[in-house]
């Protein structure tokens, strides 16, 4: 006899707010659709996957990574690239926190290149998770800083122009993998340096991305500021949380 094990409470959360953010904003019109990545987006594809083969056989899915890539294929879906589909009805993804202002922290899975492209090109962009999300100011609950991608051969030289900001991070640090597996290499090819900023900086996250991306070898800034039309946030009591 098969057992079911039940969803831990954080689990729980991450699949409600994917649940209904899909409820609400995946409709049977909406035919491009993009698939962020991380933990709460299976949740996403899964309650895809049950709005059936009649609507989902005329639309066409775009991934941020190798392992939306993977979700979506695997789920039957059809995969389809940003160069033939550049403008997107929807794309919902996870974050690493969000502010009141929906202004996000992104790239916790070094995939914020590639989402940054599939949200600003879609009409509406959807953030799910788990209630820790869900913050006053940037930077409170998401200790690992600001995400930067950075091409690998301007990294060190990064890690040192940082420091020249007006308002410069607490800390940076090139992203490791683990072991003594060296960098974590995005599916771009580029490095990633975590850069934690104090919550004087983080209190206007435009400023910051600007900043931060003048620098010479930023590929991307894991700040998604004026993005998100909406967050939803799965909480431990079975409500969700909506951010609009
Ligand atoms: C990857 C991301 C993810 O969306 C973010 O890290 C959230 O992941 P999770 O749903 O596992 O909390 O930005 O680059």
């Amino acid at each position: 006899m098969a057992t079911t094990i039940p969803l831990t409470a954080i689990e729980g959360a991450k699949r409600l707010a994917a649940f209904t953010a899909v409820d609400r904003h995946i409709l049977s019109q909406h035919k491009v659709i993009g698939i962020g990545s991380g933990s709460t987006v299976p949740y996403v594809v899964d309650r895809i996957v049950s709005q059936g083969l009649s609507v989902n056989k005329d639309r066409v899915f775009l991934a941020t990574g190798f392992q939306s890539q993977q979700l979506i294929v695997n789920a039957g879906l059809r995969l389809g690239d940003i160069d033939q589909f550049p403008v997107l009805d929807v794309t919902i993804d996870g974050a690493d926190e969000v502010d009141p202002d929906l202004n996000c922290i992104k790239g916790g899975g070094a995939c914020h290149l590639r989402e940054k492209v599939l949200a600003e090109g879609a009409k509406t962009f959807i953030v799910v998770a788990d209630y820790r999300k869900n913050s006053q100011v940037l930077g409170a609950n998401y200790a690992p800083g600001v995400p930067i991608e950075v091409a690998p051969f301007a990294a060190t030289s990064l890690l040192r122009s940082i420091k020249t900001l007006k308002t410069p991070p607490l800390n940076a640090n090139l992203r490791m993998g683990t072991g003594k597996a060296g960098p974590v290499v995005t599916d771009n090819g580029n490095f990633v340096v975590d850069a934690v900023f104090g919550p004087e900086a983080m209190s206007d996250p435009v400023r910051v991305l600007h900043a931060v991306k003048l620098l010479t070898g930023v590929v991307e800034v894991g700040l998604f500021c004026n993005v998100a039309k909406a967050a939803y946030f799965g909480n431990q009591d079975g409500s969700v949380t909506v951010k609009l």
